[in-house]
């Protein structure tokens, strides 16, 4: 038997390869996706291998995450429940896609992971690997009873990584479970499980890591420039850009448009991250309904997404029908909900994204936002495509000589035939 095992190289995942290859007397296939958890990757093989793994695989999926599945989200304004920017549900169908070529790659018979019985994330895995490979089996030895019944806590994992000497560093555990990528980063569990803690105040400060609280924020606002393509941002502008991309050193510009700087998806996401990170954009605190059918409280930092779903919402204000994104916004909840229940690779959670891609067609110019202490807002858009005409809202009248653009009289009967029904009913209630 083959398994590929989903590794990170920490306590957890090391003790579950181990233990997998003496359960299965299986060769075990380490897989490691990054997905900008900007966690340190060297070492990481020769861990893998020392752990017990016979091959130990490191999927680059940042720019793959970054282009066809954030952005893709971003045009359908997701947002789960009203407030959560699904930062960890979108990765998992991007991480379960490596999985599955890797599996496929090696003709493995099984894929693992680390996820636990309770969580939305086991589903999203096995749910993503079901759509994409029908003949995976899937492994999860965290609802398996003798896994749990050899670990029921911290301390018998770390005796049975000495025994067999697994090379784990002896780090801290944190007081609350993590999950970070090139969107997000969310921290549950532990001090969060209690829903009326403040997770604002000093006492947690030091558990954020992508932002600055709101009061910490530069007393000065920033602009910040999006050149959009297709419900797409292609292009930044904004004072002190270059130097902020020198700094982040893993982003390289496409090109230069009209005091734009050309950017990919992925340099998109970490500019705007630092951005939003540095005014203090992004925190969230929420309760939400996971889809095993509990509540749990999260709270989430997402500077670069929350800046991304402010610009292009105002962009659409402008350039898309009334109607079209009253269609596109009614499934917005049902396509957010697929997307944090694990659908994403699901027929239906496709139909919808192919009628978001529609009302996308005329999402193209400009938006200006301005960041201050915790907030994006609002500055100005403009479209070659624009569908707002400042002569037919104009409070002003037509300049002389010119025919009205809109013709007022037009509203007495439109007015007059949508109150017909309100009549006959107000009519109806008298007799009733
Ligand atoms: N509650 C969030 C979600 O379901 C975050 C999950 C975090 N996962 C983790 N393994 N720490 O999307
Ligand atoms: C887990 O239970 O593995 C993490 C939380 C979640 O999946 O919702």
């Amino acid at each position: 038997m083959k398994i590929v095992v989903a590794y990170s190289g920490g306590l957890d995942t090391s003790v579950l390869l181990k233990w997998l290859k003496d359960k299965y007397n299986a060769e075990i296939i380490a897989y490691c996706a990054d997905v900008g958890q900007a966690e340190e990757l060297d070492g990481l093989e020769a861990k893998a291998l020392a752990t017990g793994a016979s091959k130990c695989y490191i999927g680059d999926l940042k720019e793959d995450f970054a282009e066809n599945y954030i952005f893709p989200m971003f045009q359908g304004n997701a947002l789960y429940e009203g407030r959560y920017l699904l930062g960890t549900s979108i990765a998992r169908p991007c991480i379960s896609k490596g999985m599955v070529d890797v599996a496929i790659a090696e003709g493995a018979d099984a894929i693992a992971h680390g996820a636990t019985g309770k969580g939305n994330d086991q589903v999203r895995f096995e749910l993503s690997v079901a759509a994409l490979a029908p003949n995976i089996k899937m492994i999860a030895p965290w609802r398996d009873d003798e896994f749990r019944a050899q670990f029921p806590g911290r301390a018998e994992m770390i005796a049975y990584a000495e025994e067999n000497n697994i090379p784990v560093k002896a780090s801290m555990k944190k007081p609350y479970s993590m999950d970070r990528n090139l969107l997000h980063i969310s921290f549950e569990a532990g001090a969060m499980e209690d829903v009326w803690h403040d997770a604002t105040g000093e006492d947690d400060k030091d558990m954020y890591v992508l932002s600055v609280s709101p009061e910490d924020a530069p007393d000065t606002p920033q602009y910040v420039q999006f050149l959009f393509e297709k419900g797409n941002v292609i292009g930044l502008q904004t004072e002190g850009l270059s130097e902020l991309i020198t700094e982040l050193g893993d982003v390289t510009p496409t090109g230069e448009q009209d005091g734009y700087t050309l950017l990919n998806p992925y340099g998109v996401m970490r500019v705007l991250n630092a951005l939003g990170g540095k005014h203090g954009i992004g925190r969230v605190d929420l309760v939400e309904n996971r889809f095993v059918g509990m509540k749990s409280r999260g709270v989430y930092e997402t500077p670069g997404g929350t800046i991304l779903l402010a610009a292009h919402q105002d962009l659409e204000t402008l350039t898309v029908d009334r109607e079209a994104q009253a269609v596109r916004d009614s499934l917005m909840p049902k396509y957010a909900q697929l997307i944090y229940n694990g659908f994403w690779f699901a027929p239906e959670r496709e139909a919808i994204q192919d009628l978001i891609t529609s009302t996308q067609r005329t999402v193209t110019g400009e938006v200006r936002l301005k960041l201050y202490k915790g907030n994006c807002m609002q500055a100005g858009r403009r479209s070659p495509l624009s569908l707002y005409d400042e002569d037919v809202a104009s409070m002003e009248g037509a300049e002389e000589g010119k025919e009205e653009a809109y013709n007022q009289n037009d509203a007495t009967g439109f007015i007059a035939l949508n109150a017909l029904r309100l009549k006959a009913t107000a009519r109806q209630k008298d007799q009733g």
